[in-house]
């Protein structure tokens, strides 16, 4: 029998007193019918202020949603990262309507794939051919299956989180259980075929020497290295290059998943920003504003194999995502999007470090322009937890739905900025005075978050 279901993983306890009433009783409820409570792990309560963030959401608009209880919040998270136009963007949601009028999924091929590969084979360095998935997590699974079958190899190192699927939570059937550094501990991988053990490996993001010296233990074994580029700051200088030529060296296909980074950095995705062309790439969620779809794409050599390997799912071909794509590529292209995300987070990030500064919290907004995050000044790991609960329950009830990281979307303008900084100065000023009194506990209107991922690349 599988173990029992790790503590991250549990049931919360529910509060229909809370702020959020009727959000905590559809919780209850969804954990009676619905394993885990949620279809998405960050969704789940306890990765927020349980009892005081919103849990389910009626509507959505622009930069901004409302709560099944009745307040209004701007989406720090940005649908997961999924939303980049901004909710509901009209151009995106109008292509999509007149999608539905067409049909959305046919008994034969729609030339939206055709249309969508030469976008996504004009816009990013490494595409030569394309295929198509729902999801992130699917379109790494795949990139995963073609490195292997093209290089008829079976080991896979990778660094960071890359979905559910069998191929990855294998690392965790070693006995060090790998994944514990990369997402959160006490993943276990109940239901993975122990016959996978030793398949996939993670490596520290930055550090060369080990990255090499895998090689060279696995020798002649290594069928690809997947990982992100980057998250929210630079990686080391040469570092990515250094990875590229290891996976040339040793025959391994380097995959860059952009899953969250994607067109959030630059017109030509991440590996545009950074300087550096993967054999192959992942996209989904910053390339359909909020609809479902997922994009493998690489170079011939690599991608052509992919014709004899059994990959093949009716909902790959949905004209809705393609269209959605198409739609909202456009859109990033003619409003320069990734340009406008790093002019509004480098702004936010002065403005609330203003804050910070003005308040004497011992806190720092950093990272990269389009992705800022906070960080709390403490080497207590306790404290920080405590501090980062505060801070997510404080600007939950001053209308900020978030955590200690900014997902930006093209929505976003000075009325954000403007609620934002004041909320932070609020919430700054608060956490100030009870950490000097010692009290920043009896604050607490819930129980302290749950981990949230770990993702390595920072
Ligand atoms: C880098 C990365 N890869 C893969 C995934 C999985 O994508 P999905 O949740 O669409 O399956 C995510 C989701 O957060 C991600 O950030």
């Amino acid at each position: 029998m599988p173990s029992a279901v790790p503590e991250q993983l549990s049931p919360v306890v529910t509060d229909v007193q809370s702020r959020v009433p009727r959000s905590m009783e559809l919780h209850r409820r969804a954990m009676e019918l619905i394993p885990g409570g949620a279809q998405l792990i960050s969704r789940r309560p306890t990765r927020y202020a349980c009892g005081v963030s919103p849990v389910y959401a009626q509507r959505a608009k622009g930069a901004r949603f409302w709560d099944v209880d009745g307040h209004e919040y701007i989406d720090w998270v940005s649908g997961i990262g999924a939303i980049i136009l901004g909710y509901c963007d009209p151009v995106v949601d109008d292509a999509v309507r007149d999608q539905i009028g067409k049909g959305v999924n046919f008994s034969i091929s729609s030339e939206l794939e055709v249309e969508l590969a030469e976008e996504l084979v004009r816009m990013i360095p490494c595409a030569e051919m394309v295929r198509y998935t729902k999801g992130g997590g699917d379109a790494c699974a795949v990139a995963v299956r073609i490195a292997r079958g093209a290089t008829g190899r079976d080991k896979i190192l990778f660094c960071g989180y890359h979905g559910w699927h069998d191929w990855y939570l294998a690392a965790n059937l070693d006995a060090d259980a790998a994944l514990n550094n990369h997402l959160f501990p006490g993943i276990e991988p109940i239901g993975v075929p122990r016959a996978l053990a030793g398949t996939a490996i993670p490596f520290a993001f930055g550090d060369l020497t080990s990255l090499g010296e895998m090689f060279d233990a696995h020798r002649g074994k290594v069928a690809a290295v997947i990982m992100e580029p980057l998250r929210s700051q630079m990686p080391p200088e040469g570092y990515l290059a250094g990875v590229a030529r290891l996976c040339r060296e040793h025959g391994a296909v380097l995959i860059f998943d952009e899953v969250s980074s994607g067109f959030r950095c630059g017109l030509h995705a991440a590996q545009g920003f950074v300087g550096v062309t993967p054999d192959m790439a992942v996209f989904a969620k910053s390339i359909s504003n909020g609809y479902p779809m997922g994009a493998v794409v690489g170079r011939h050599e690599f991608m052509e194999p992919a014709a004899n390997m059994f990959i093949s799912s009716t909902y790959w071909s949905d004209a809705i995502g393609l269209r959605a794509s198409l739609a909202t590529l456009k859109e990033i292209r003619r409003r320069d999007v990734p340009a406008g995300l790093l002019r509004f987070g480098t702004e936010l990030q002065t403005r609330i470090n203003a804050a910070a500064r003005d308040t004497g919290l011992a806190v720092e907004c950093g990272g990269l322009g389009f992705h800022p995050h906070l960080h709390f000044e403490s080497d207590d790991p306790q404290l920080k937890a405590l501090l980062a609960t505060l801070y997510i329950q404080e600007m939950a009830k001053r209308g900020c739905h978030g955590y200690a990281s900014f997902y930006l979307n093209a929505a976003q303008g000075p009325a954000e900025l403007d609620q934002t900084e004041a909320a932070a100065r609020e919430t700054f000023a608060l956490l100030r005075d009870a950490w000097n009194s010692g009290t920043l506990e009896q604050l607490l209107e819930c129980e302290l978050r749950q981990e949230s991922f770990r993702r390595l690349v920072s």
